[in-house]
């Protein structure tokens, strides 16, 4: 039986690239990963994918025009049969191109109850805010920052005694449980969108 080809796309740490790729060595999601990619060569989480057995690339995207960049990513995952992106802490907003060329497969993670706080420092925005709950989100990737429609959401309560990091820790234990469940959820395509709505059927 052949399995959908993903790639992860991250800039940092890895921790849901790590969570994501558990799942699918669990048989929790049917997939392969195909490619582990960043726009920083010395980002923690590509080293873990290197550790771990993944094929990595990486190409410095400061400084680089957002369309151009984005043809040579493409063409990687495309070289790779690549049919599934989950961005996974990719801190490079996508061009259109790259949407279009992966239109309605393309998920991320984004550690805010959206479309409350997207953008940066979405745990300190919460906080700064005064909200009682928090969450983690994971949704279709479109033109939009942060905006595409929601697959599935966790919340998590914020405490009094919570600064930024006990607050994004708690949030993260959260993402690692939601996006193999969101991801397993659309790779099975019992969904459709109505609007800005994902159903599952
Ligand atoms: C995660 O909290 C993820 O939700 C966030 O970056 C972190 C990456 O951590 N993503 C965004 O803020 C996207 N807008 P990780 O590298 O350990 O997965």
């Amino acid at each position: 039986m052949t399995v959908p080809r993903l790639a992860i796309l991250l800039s940092g740490r890895g921790s849901n690239f790590e969570a994501l790729a558990r799942a699918v060595r669990d048989g929790m999601v049917p997939a392969e990963i195909a490619l582990v990619f960043s726009n920083r060569p010395a980002a923690p989480g590509l080293e873990i994918a290197r550790r771990l057995g993944f094929e990595t690339a990486a190409l410095a995207g400061s400084g680089q025009e957002r369309e151009a960049y984005d043809r040579q990513v493409v063409e990687l995952l495309r070289a790779r049969g690549v049919e599934w992106v989950c961005l996974a802490g990719y801190m490079r907003l996508l061009s259109g191109y790259f949407i279009e060329q992966y239109r309605g497969k393309i998920l991320n993670i984004h550690p805010s109850l959206l479309p409350a706080f997207p953008g940066l420092e979405a745990q300190k925005q919460a906080l700064d805010y005064g909200v009682k709950f928090a969450g983690c989100t994971v949704h279709f990737v479109d033109e939009t920052v942060d905006g595409g429609p929601i697959i599935a959401q966790a919340i998590v309560p914020v405490r009094d005694d919570d600064d930024e990091d006990t607050l994004a820790a708690r949030i993260l234990e959260q993402e690692h449980r939601l996006y193999p469940e969101a991801l397993r959820l659309v790779l099975g395509g019992r969904y459709r969108i109505e609007g800005r709505r994902v159903i599952m059927a």
